[in-house]
């Protein structure tokens, strides 16, 4: 057993000061160990909310859970869902107990927490803060809470490679911000290092979600799935600005309408839930146009919101830094990288193919989210699944049962990290291949081209570089061999869902292997 800490969290969004929170009230030293400030994140950008069923007149646990199947195109892992929306309300509850503050309506002791509606919601049930500053509260709460804690952090430490010894992870080789790598570690070893929006040229993601976490686990043979589907938010501001600023969903929840360059609203044409369809479904319905139709950006039109600078004060500002008026203006939108449905596989409890080693957030696959996540749900996921994993250690779980993604899925033999050369690519060279041949609408040849292009990269010049070479050469091979389309997965070449493809690509220490799902779930009709 490696002497240390007994629980290093690496990162610090919602799923790992959640984690670290649990874990240090529970009486274990913990290290957070984070590669910004604590309080950095993506969390902190969340702008639409947390979706759960907190009360039961109009919504429940199963309608949630029913949605939540439905937005992930047959892929998603129900009994993961099913604990998703029943322990969701708690984890709310609890994060309200911490000090977190939500929007509300009414006055006085009649006031009631303020219900959103997002695209693939049949009732609205997404709380917010702040009205669209939802991660920023939530970030703020959880890093008092962590503060106050025994929990120890290390601030701009960046965590570069999973220790692995005698069959376990061991903890983590990290640089120190004075540059010096240095071995952290720990008997359990969490990985929160959330998405790889960054793979793209054009994301909502902070610069920080490389996908570290799950470069680690790809380097070291521990399993990795649904890659391929990058969830594009269909409603980026169209903006040289990286990260692109985002137009929450919420818009459409609270009226506002997609409409072509000449004007027409066309989502009611596409699904029967108009403009607060399924984010596939949208950001598909827009790409094809600007494609067909040659353009770089159609428009969301949300003048009919009544106080929209009190309802959206970040969007607005946002949009008045370059210039717009949201409530007289339509908004130009394009679609962007925005969320990672997959990344490493966990079971029900976050604990990941190799013992010692858990997964929760962005980073992981516990099933929840299948091939495209339903609006509002990641932060959920967050809350959720790091307290079932603390949860888990705590009653002395050290290795995966199978449940949720890990239902077929077998450990192979990892193994240490190998060194990498050194070279001069840059973020930027990975993120224009994948935007150009690995967006929202992909075919063979494009995918062909996307694989060469980062074959013949020359080596990363930054770990961070080398992380998303990792995870962007993944996603694109899943991508070549789903031959469907499903979810975020649009490939021109195989327009229809194919009953074959009902299962996940995993990644154990080599090529995309074919995890066919044992228990497919029912996807109710939308
Ligand atoms: P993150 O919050 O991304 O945190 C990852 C942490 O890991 C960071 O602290 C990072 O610094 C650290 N880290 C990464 N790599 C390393 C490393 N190598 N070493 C050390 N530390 C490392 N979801 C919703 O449910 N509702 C919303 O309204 C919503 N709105 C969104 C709006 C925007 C603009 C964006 C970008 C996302 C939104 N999402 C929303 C998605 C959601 O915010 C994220 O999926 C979620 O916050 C991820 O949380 P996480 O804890 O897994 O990871
Ligand atoms: C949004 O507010 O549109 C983003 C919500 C999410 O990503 O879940």
């Amino acid at each position: 057993m490696p002497a240390g800490f007994d629980l290093v969290v690496l990162g610090s969004g919602v799923a790992g000061l959640s984690a670290a929170v649990h874990a240090a009230s529970a009486g274990q030293s913990v290290l957070v160990l984070t590669k910004g400030e604590l309080a950095h994140s993506a969390t902190r950008y969340a702008q639409g909310g947390v979706a759960a069923a907190l009360f039961d007149d109009d919504d429940s646990p199963e309608l949630h859970l029913s949605d939540t199947l439905a937005a992930g195109a047959g892929l998603c892992d129900a009994d993961a869902v099913r604990v998703l929306a029943t322990e969701g309300p708690d984890r709310v509850r609890e994060l309200m107990a911490m000090g977190a503050e939500f929007d509300r309506t009414g006055d006085g002791a009649a006031a009631t927490l303020a219900l959103a509606r997002e695209g693939g919601h049949s009732v609205p049930r997404v709380v917010h803060a702040g009205g669209d500053a939802t991660g920023a509260e939530i970030e703020r709460a959880l890093v008092e809470a962590t503060t106050a804690t025994a929990a120890e952090v290390r601030e701009r430490w960046l965590a570069v490679d999973l220790l692995v010894e005698d069959g376990r992870a061991a903890g983590v080789r990290a640089i120190d911000p004075s540059g010096a790598e240095v071995e952290v570690r720990a008997r359990h070893t969490m990985l929160a290092t959330g998405g790889a929006g960054q793979c793209f040229a054009v994301t909502t993601n902070p610069s920080l979600s490389t996908g570290d976490g799950i470069a680690m686990a790809l380097r070291a043979g521990v399993a990795v799935a649904d890659v391929e589907f990058m969830q594009f938010h269909p409603t980026a501001l169209h903006h040289p600005s990286m990260p692109r600023p985002l137009l929450s969903e919420a818009l459409r929840g609270e009226g506002a309408v997609l409409r072509d360059q000449h004007g027409v609203a066309f989502m009611a044409d596409e699904h029967p839930l108009g403009d607060l369809a399924p984010r596939d479904v949208v950001a598909r319905a827009i790409a094809r146009r600007l494609i067909d139709r040659g353009l770089d950006h159609l428009w969301l039109d949300a003048t009919s919101i009544e106080g929209f600078s009190a309802r959206f004060p970040t969007i607005s500002n946002a949009c008045h830094e370059v210039g717009l008026d949201p409530t007289r203006d339509w908004l130009p939108v394009a679609p962007a990288a925005h969320y990672l449905s997959g990344g490493v596989c966990t079971d029900l409890d976050g604990a990941t193919t190799l013992p010692g080693l858990w997964a929760c957030g962005e980073a992981a696959c516990s099933g929840v989210h299948g091939a495209n996540r339903l609006a509002s749900n990641s932060l959920l996921d967050g809350l959720v699944f790091a307290k079932r994993t603390i949860d888990a250690i705590e009653a002395g779980k050290d290795g995966p049962d199978a449940t949720g993604v890990m239902r077929g899925v077998t450990a192979r033999a990892h193994a240490p990290a190998a060194a990498v050369a050194r070279g001069d690519a840059t973020r930027t060279d990975v993120q224009q291949i994948m935007t150009r041949d690995a967006g929202v609408l992909r075919d063979a040849a494009s995918l062909e081209r996307a694989a060469k292009g980062l074959a013949t990269l020359p080596g990363p010049s930054s770990p961070d570089v080398q992380n998303l070479m990792t995870v962007s050469d993944a996603l694109v091979r899943a991508a070549i061999v789903r031959l469907e389309s499903r979810g975020t997965h649009t490939r021109l070449d195989f327009p229809e869902r194919s009953s074959e493809f009902l299962g996940r690509f995993v990644f154990a220490g080599g090529e995309p292997g074919f995890v066919p799902l044992a228990a497919p779930a029912p996807e109710p009709a939308r």
